[in-house]
């Protein structure tokens, strides 16, 4: 049936209609909101290309999750920001870190808040790359081992879930050792699995103090041009025991989310991360586009590629409107 008969319009008419048949739609459930935590009393730093995003105190951070849990968010994924770093990352693995400290004292206020604990050595090193430098390079083999200290000294403090965003090859496989060997056996890995070496990161890198002060990230991070490749890292992931598998950042790779949702049809991730967030709040800034209407558009796009967990800043502003507050 065409023309006249058939009139794709008449399903547009009424908002009621238009609500029945909407096909992907946003839930709280969906969204996770980053954190980052430092070291010090009372400090909250306003991180500056990412307006309304702090570098936060534990006891600044736990008021920041009580507003996220306010808002409907269930969960928050923590970066920390240690008082020092090292050249291969072990301030990460201590007992004391700045983000097993945060946990503790987050599981104590807000028991139902569900914790994720980024993994990753950038932000503890001195040379803000992913791992330990030998050669002038990141040793893949060498760096798993702290990959693997840090995932279980985070699930000890009380993290309810790790999420590896290293790029190492093998470390799935390496935590979930790990973590088993503590039986840790019911704690899942979210892997950041298809993480691309993006210019998206920009702001995060002054948000978490971590760029690299040599080089880059393309020796472990993903070519931007690259889908098949995408395709092969998801799919050891989940041979090395990925519960959860991540495609970052999001916008400019709802190809890449489709395409692990449709051959794998496992639960799947998706980062829009701090540059994402960085361009809508300028342009809002500006008066050049209406922020909300964008950053629902953005989110639901994300989602409708087949993400089903969504990672962003946006999460309580998200759940606020979700919630017609
Ligand atoms: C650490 C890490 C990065 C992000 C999340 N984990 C930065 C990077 O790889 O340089 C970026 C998140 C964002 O931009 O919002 N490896």
């Amino acid at each position: 049936m065409i023309f006249p008969e058939t009139r794709l319009r008449r399903l547009r008419y009424n908002s009621v209609l238009r609500d029945m048949v909407t096909e992907t739609k946003l839930s709280v459930d969906d969204l996770v909101m980053p954190l980052f935590v430092c070291a010090g009393e009372n400090v909250r730093n306003p991180i500056s290309s990412m307006p309304g995003n702090y570098q936060l105190s534990v006891e600044n951070l736990v008021e920041e999750c009580k507003k996220v849990a306010a808002s409907g968010v269930r969960a928050v994924l923590l970066f920390g920001i240690p008082a020092e770093k090292d050249e291969d990352g072990t301030v990460a693995c201590q007992h004391d870190g700045i983000v097993q400290q945060a946990i503790r004292v987050i599981k104590a206020e807000l028991p139902g808040l569900y914790i994720i604990a980024d993994i990753c050595n950038c932000e503890y090193t001195t040379h803000g790359h992913c791992g330990t430098i030998i050669d002038g390079d990141v040793d893949n083999d060498t760096t798993l081992e702290t990959l693997a200290n840090q995932s279980v000294s985070l699930v000890e403090a009380g993290a309810d879930m790790v999420a590896p965003s290293d790029m190492m090859d093998g470390r799935v496989a390496k935590i979930r050792k790990a973590l088993d060997d503590n039986k840790f056996e019911k704690i899942p890995i979210m892997s950041y699995s298809a993480k691309y070496a993006s210019g998206f990161y920009g702001p995060f890198r002054e948000a978490a103090e971590s760029a690299p002060q040599f080089g880059n990230r393309a020796t472990y991070q993903m070519n931007i041009a690259n889908i098949d490749e995408a395709i092969r890292e998801v799919d050891l992931d989940i041979a090395e025991g990925a519960d959860i598998v991540m495609v970052k950042p999001a916008l400019s790779y709802l190809d890449v989310i489709y395409r692990v949702k449709t051959e794998f049809r496992m639960p799947v991730a998706a980062y829009n991360v701090s540059g994402e967030f960085s361009m809508v709040e300028a342009a809002a800034a500006n008066d050049w586009i209406d922020r909300d209407r964008v950053m629902m558009e953005i989110l639901t796009s994300i989602k409708r590629a087949g993400a089903d967990i969504i990672i962003t800043y946006f999460a309580v502003d998200v759940a606020n409107i979700l919630n017609g507050k």
